[in-house]
């Protein structure tokens, strides 16, 4: 099991898109230094860690995920110096930076693969995965083709320009894969080793992994991506015992057995993530059924049998802002539950204000849909929100054109809003240890169709219920042992007397429990 850093056990972390968040320089697109220079608003929304998204040399053909120069901040954004003030004035406040390691495929644009595609045999010649014979393309994958003088098809990860790095096949069954410990594969998990060494030696503080369980192909149940990972481990126990990892994964039975801290639920994977937030009939919203949500979530709970931290974001920058989906009187229950749920809470930067998904945008950088999740941050009411002194027409995305978005000034000068209630939730959670990352959960209601949503909370000797009702009607609860104070509510709130608890319509509440 992996050793966790202490400062996961309270982190609430904030992502932050770095082309959308804050623009120094005026020319349109976020900074470090805009990052760097927001660390104190971060703080004070309760949130101590950030998880950065990719920064490093890119073409931008996905945002950054097609890295060209793991180890170089791109200039758009700043410097290698910048970001290593970003991590020392982070910890001067006490907080915390991971990178993102996107450590699967790079850009067709990285100088591994431009010599990886040479005819002649070459240090990179197994860097990536290659077919022998440019007439055979790899069953079950995706491949480049036709684009050099070697004769082969290349695998690849995600959008044809991203090529799959070579870790080597769980099972191979064909004479081009080649098996884990194959001389290629290892010398790939050396480089990306290199790779995470280079930032942890210059002070960030882990990493969260990019598609983390599908770098060994042809492994169905993630053997071998597990094992590849327990390698990782040992070498991080050995060299950087204290970098917190988290896996973009969705099986934390999986990857937590691999060595990592933290594991997301997803919009994709077996967690049924979004039937409470992203879906016809969104939990949240009123009128959803988040039943096999919680039957999930159980199974993941016990499988993982407390080796690490199971994750549920707000949100992030491949899905729809909560927003969309979800009024914003609701969405006051959903963070009652996201901040209070087991596990490092992660919130996408923007979803504290209430920001929009912006409708209708063409897509940025291989954004497609996901753009309007990823439309510049609104500060305060100058120009651009605050963003960027540059031209309007020259933002990285368009702005929520809406004259009443929220921005954070706005949000922050009203006492009464989203911007406040999660501000207080991270409060009491940091207040209440069974509320926090660590305590234990036991679900009383499911939320099924119809039902509320409560689980009991504990850390010790103590205990909170928590019961969210996004329906319509008013719904009870009943404990075994008496309820006491009542720590938070939302909504029209509860009503509690001796063992029983009733909750209004549309509210939230957590309620101490007398043991
Ligand atoms: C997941 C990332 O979150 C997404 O933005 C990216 O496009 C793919 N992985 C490919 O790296």
């Amino acid at each position: 099991m992996a050793k966790r850093p202490e400062w996961l056990d309270t982190a609430v972390f904030y992502e932050i898109y770095p082309q959308s968040f804050k623009d120094t320089d005026g020319d349109g697109i976020g900074n470090i230094d805009g990052i760097t220079e927001k660390l104190s608003y971060i703080k004070e929304l309760g949130c101590c860690a950030i998880w950065l998204n990719p920064c490093f040399d890119s073409p931008f053909g996905d945002a950054g995920y097609d890295v060209a120069d793991y180890c170089k901040v791109v200039p758009r954004y700043g410097t290698n110096d910048d970001l290593v003030r970003l991590f020392e004035k982070a910890h001067e406040l006490g907080m915390h930076v991971i990178l993102d390691l996107v450590p699967g495929h790079t850009s067709w644009k990285h100088p591994w693969f431009l010599e990886s595609m040479k005819a002649g045999k070459n240090d990179y010649t197994d860097r990536y995965i290659w077919t022998d014979s440019i007439w055979e393309e790899p069953s079950g994958y995706g491949s480049l083709r036709g684009i050099s003088d070697r004769d082969g098809s290349c695998v690849v990860n995600f959008f044809t320009h991203q090529p799959a790095l070579n870790y080597g096949f769980y099972k191979p069954d064909r004479p081009w894969q080649q098996p884990m410990d194959s001389e290629g594969a290892l010398s790939t998990r050396e480089a990306m080793k290199d790779v995470m060494r280079f930032w942890l030696s210059k002070g960030c503080d882990g990493f969260r992994v990019d598609m983390a369980g599908s770098l060994v192909k042809n492994d169905e149940n993630g053997k071998g991506t597990i094992a590849l990972w327990q390698d990782i481990r040992a070498f991080l126990d050995k060299e950087y015992p204290e970098a917190a990892m988290v896996s973009e994964w969705g099986e934390p039975d999986k990857s937590l057995q691999g060595g990592f801290h933290m594991d997301f639920l997803l919009h994709f994977g077996p967690s049924h993530y979004n039937d409470l937030f992203r879906c016809d009939a969104p939990f949240f919203e009123g009128n959803g059924d988040a039943s096999e949500f919680v039957a999930k979530y159980i199974e993941n709970y016990e499988k993982s049998e407390r080796k690490g931290l199971i994750c549920i974001p707000s949100g992030n920058h491949d899905m729809d802002r909560l927003a969309r989906h979800i009024s914003e009187k609701n969405r006051r229950l959903a963070f009652a539950f996201l901040l209070s749920m087991p596990g490092a809470p992660y919130i996408y930067y923007g979803d504290e204000i209430g920001m929009n998904y912006v409708e209708g945008l063409t897509s940025v950088e291989g954004g497609y849909g996901r753009t309007g999740s990823r439309s510049p941050m609104q500060w305060d009411d100058t120009d651009n929100a605050g963003f960027s002194t540059a031209p309007s027409d020259k933002l990285y995305i368009p702005q929520d054109p809406d004259e009443n978005r929220p921005t954070a000034k706005k949000q922050m000068e009203d006492e009464a809003s989203l911007y406040h209630e999660i501000q207080k939730l991270i409060r009491i959670r940091n207040s209440e240890k069974a509320l926090g990352n660590l305590g234990e959960i036991e679900f009383i209601c499911d939320g099924a169709k119809g039902k509320p949503l409560a689980y009991i909370r504990s850390f010790g000797d103590e205990k909170i219920l928590v019961v969210i009702n996004p329906t319509a009607s008013v719904q009870v609860i009943s404990s075994e042992e008496p309820f006491g104070e009542e720590v938070y509510s939302c909504g029209d709130g509860a009503e509690s007397s001796g063992t029983f608890c009733r909750i209004n319509p549309s509210s939230a509440a957590f309620i101490k429990i007398n043991g």
